[in-house]
């Protein structure tokens, strides 16, 4: 299931805006899907070996930060292999019946997709072993002594894991599947195409500069850049006349606070606590918390990962560190280099 998050333009996570249209930006065919070579090269060699032999792709884990295209990726796979997709998710799945329901509902040949896998229970997991091994399913009738276990075969299906947090699957589920791909951050020159493509989709003039200038600061995310697509394009209708050059989409992210990385008031607001306030760290992640006001776990799963990745802070031991590129980015002297200036 896809967490409908909070209103911060960067965010990740899936605003309610995105789900309007976004069943029609999504790529339907490997070949629409744009960047993640090696992925969309591994993916596309098991699907042919799969066809060819007339069987069942094996079973894949995708994983990666939200945003980068793991549903659209699962979905894609269904169509080109010509089967169905059932779409669920580990929290959706409350009980093994829950599970064994799907299971026994699916065609032969079908994908099911299970996104945020990590968070299925033990007991709904341990229902999953046999089935995706065995294409089985293990029933128990009766209780006490009398007990007996029956097998239940199941259609041949793929299933399709997704999650963010590859370190929270349990080594069991892991190992049993045949696949295991990482999608990685998305370079300015993918988010380029994926704005282009979805400008045309949308009918929205633009120009190649204009579209780079939004990829600088979609934080390496398709759904980010998606967004920020949408909202110069409104930019541009009211205020420019319709075209997105590279001024007006210039123009457009400044007036929404989104700077040229892509950072929002929050994320400078963060560093700055950790400069100003703290000497640049170490700080912990609780006290960061209680200076900018936000939660502790939205600042380490929603702020903190882009921060990290862009090298602007560093994780010790003892707290977080603000590094001399954050330094740099707002503008502020970086400590033990002004000597060097002069010298
Ligand atoms: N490679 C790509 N090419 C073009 N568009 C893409 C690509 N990857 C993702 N998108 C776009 O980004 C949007 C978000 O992708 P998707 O919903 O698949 O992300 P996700 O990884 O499943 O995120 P979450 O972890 O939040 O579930 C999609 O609507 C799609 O339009
Ligand atoms: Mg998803």
């Amino acid at each position: 299931m896809e967490r409908v998050g909070q209103e911060r333009i960067v965010a990740p996570s899936v605003h309610q805006e995105d789900l309007e249209g976004e069943y029609s930006l999504r790529p339907r065919r490997l070949a629409e899907y744009i960047g993640q070579a090696q992925v969309k090269e591994t993916i596309s060699v098991f699907i042919q070996a799969a066809r060819q032999r007339g069987e069942p792709l094996d079973h894949v884990l995708l994983f990666g930060p939200p945003g980068l295209g793991k549903t659209t990726l699962a979905s894609i796979i269904a169509h080109e292999l010509g089967v169905n997709i059932r779409i669920t998710s580990g929290p959706a799945i409350d009980r093994p019946g829950d599970l064994a329901a799907i299971l026994t509902n699916l065609a032969p040949g079908d994908v099911l997709f299970i996104d945020e896998i990590h968070r299925l229970s033990r007991q709904v997991e341990e229902v999953l072993y046999p089935a995706m091994e065995d294409f089985a399913l293990d029933i128990i009738i009766g209780k006490g002594p009398g007990a007996r276990s029956i097998r239940l075969d199941l259609p041949r299906f793929t299933l399709v894991g997704a999650t963010t947090r590859a370190g929270l699957i349990t080594s069991p589920l892991r190992d049993r599947f045949g696949v295991i791909s990482r999608l990685e951050y998305y370079g300015v020159e993918d988010l380029t195409r994926i704005i282009l493509r979805s400008a045309r989709i949308m009918a929205v003039d633009i120009d190649p500069a204009g579209a780079t200038e939004i990829a600088c600061r979609a934080r390496g995310t398709p759904r980010v850049a998606n967004r920020l697509l949408r909202r110069v394009r409104d930019y541009a209708q009211v205020k420019a006349g319709g075209t997105i050059t590279a001024a007006v989409a210039r123009e457009a992210l400044q007036f929404m606070e989104v700077d040229p990385l892509g950072l929002d008031s929050i994320d400078r607001r963060i560093l700055r606590v950790i400069i100003q306030k703290f000497n640049g760290g170490p700080v912990g992640l609780d006290t960061i918390a209680a200076s900018t006001g936000e939660e502790p776990g939205t600042l380490e799963d929603v702020y903190e990962p882009y921060l990290l990745q862009l090298g602007f802070i560093d994780r010790t031991p003892r707290g977080r560190v603000a590094t001399p590129h954050a330094y740099r980015h707002l503008g502020l002297p970086v400590p033990g280099q002004q000597k060097a200036l002069f010298d």
